[in-house]
């Protein structure tokens, strides 16, 4: 089954990843992955660390010749960031809305560089990479994911993305405006409300969404809250750093209409369909063959330039929370960490529907099943 640990401080050695169960015969190059790396590091209003480390990823155990041997995969990507926190002198000035207050307590720090490191997004990078190699495996079977942003501050796209068939297409296009959102009007104006808030030495949050295609009916199960794929996703989601909120389907936005506006009727057309897809794909916490759509909401970012008024862990008297290089918004790299978690709960769910330990095993039992279920 596949599941990972990571490991690994924003400026130590390295972030590193072991990741177990992938089935054995799939292609997996670094390219792949890198490519998922170069996405994580694009939107207007990141640091400069992001233009000035492009991330690169060694695997290191479970692929021969570019080909999954069913063995763990270790992945690792060197950090190349020229400082070495250790020798750094400690850093006390607690800034609200990170993790530097809560962490140094829980731990028993007194500098909250041991907290940062770790509690940082950077980890988000080795994540991104795992996820990486569960988008490989999901693509053989059918499966996309994609991202889009929606909206940056008061900044909202007007358009909502229209699936296609080649949805990897789609998710070019997406890529190629500087904020990831797919609206050309919404994005320069998503870009102005960045520099304004940069110029202010503040920060902005938003909203994303992860749309994904091409997955069968009955994964995940209601039998047990833990299997419940809708609570898994959602979980996922909301552990990357600074998110606040998940929906899927329309979420919230349910409590506004009676159940007679709301739930999707079906019909059937060469297999069971829905007239629309409020629910996001997933009934009762297993998907019910219509994409998967999930919508998360991602606060400002915490380091200001401007600092908010703060407490000096060791003192105890007020100062200025410590101003870190930071990014002014990273809504649109969220979106893209937010596909690779997602990627990876489809993927166990994945094996745990059609287990095998091998990728042509593992397509035959889908096969099978697709052919059941007319
Ligand atoms: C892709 C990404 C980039 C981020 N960049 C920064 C940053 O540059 N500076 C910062 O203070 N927080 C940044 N954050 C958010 C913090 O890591 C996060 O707010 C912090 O760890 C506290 O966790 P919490 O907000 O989930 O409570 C980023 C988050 C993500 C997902």
């Amino acid at each position: 089954m596949f599941r990972y640990l990571t490991a690994g401080e924003s400026h130590g050695k390295c972030l590193t990843a072991i990741v177990e169960g992938v089935p054995a015969g799939l292609r997996l190059s670094s390219s792949a992955i890198d490519g998922e790396l170069a996405r994580r590091q694009i939107g207007h209003g990141r640091s400069e660390r992001m233009q000035m480390e492009k991330d690169h990823v060694e695997i290191l155990s479970g692929v021969r010749a570019s080909v999954t041997i069913g063995s763990p995969i270790c992945l690792l990507i060197p950090n190349r960031a020229e400082e070495k926190w250790e020798s750094h002198p400690p850093l006390t000035a607690l800034r609200p809305g990170h993790a530097d207050l809560a962490g140094a307590l829980k731990y028993n720090h007194r500098d909250l560089r041991n907290v940062l490191e770790r509690s940082s997004a950077r980890e988000t990078a080795i994540r991104v990479a795992v996820g990486a190699v569960a988008k490989r495996f999901i693509r053989e079977v059918g499966i996309e994911i994609i991202s889009h942003v929606i909206q940056i501050g008061p900044a909202r796209a007007g358009s909502a993305v229209k699936l296609i068939s080649n949805l990897a297409r789609r998710q070019a296009e997406i890529d190629k405006s500087p904020v990831r959102c797919i609206d050309e009007k919404a994005s320069q104006s998503m870009k102005r409300k960045i520099d304004e808030a940069k110029r202010r030495g503040d920060t902005l949050g938003g909203i994303f969404e992860v749309i994904v295609t091409g997955i069968p009916p009955g994964l995940g199960s209601y039998v047990h809250w833990d299997r419940k794929l809708d609570g898994r996703l959602t979980q996922a989601v909301m552990s990357i750093q600074a998110i606040k909120g998940v929906e899927i389907g329309l979420g919230f936005g349910y409590a506004n209409f009676r159940g007679s506006e709301v739930h999707d009727e079906m019909f059937y057309r060469k297999g069971f369909r829905h007239k629309s897809n409020n629910a996001g794909g997933l009934e009762g916490g297993v998907t019910n063959g219509e994409p998967i759509t999930l919508r998360a909401v991602m606060k400002p970012i915490p380091t200001l330039q401007t600092p908010l008024s703060s407490i000096d862990l060791i003192t105890k008297k007020k100062t200025r929370a410590s101003i870190q290089r930071s990014d002014v918004c990273a809504v649109p790299a969220a979106g893209v960490v937010a596909e690779a978690v997602v990627a990876i709960e489809i993927a166990k769910a994945f094996q745990e529907k059609f287990g095998g330990d091998t990728l042509q095993e593992i397509k035959r039992s889908h096969r099978a099943y697709l052919k059941g279920i007319g």
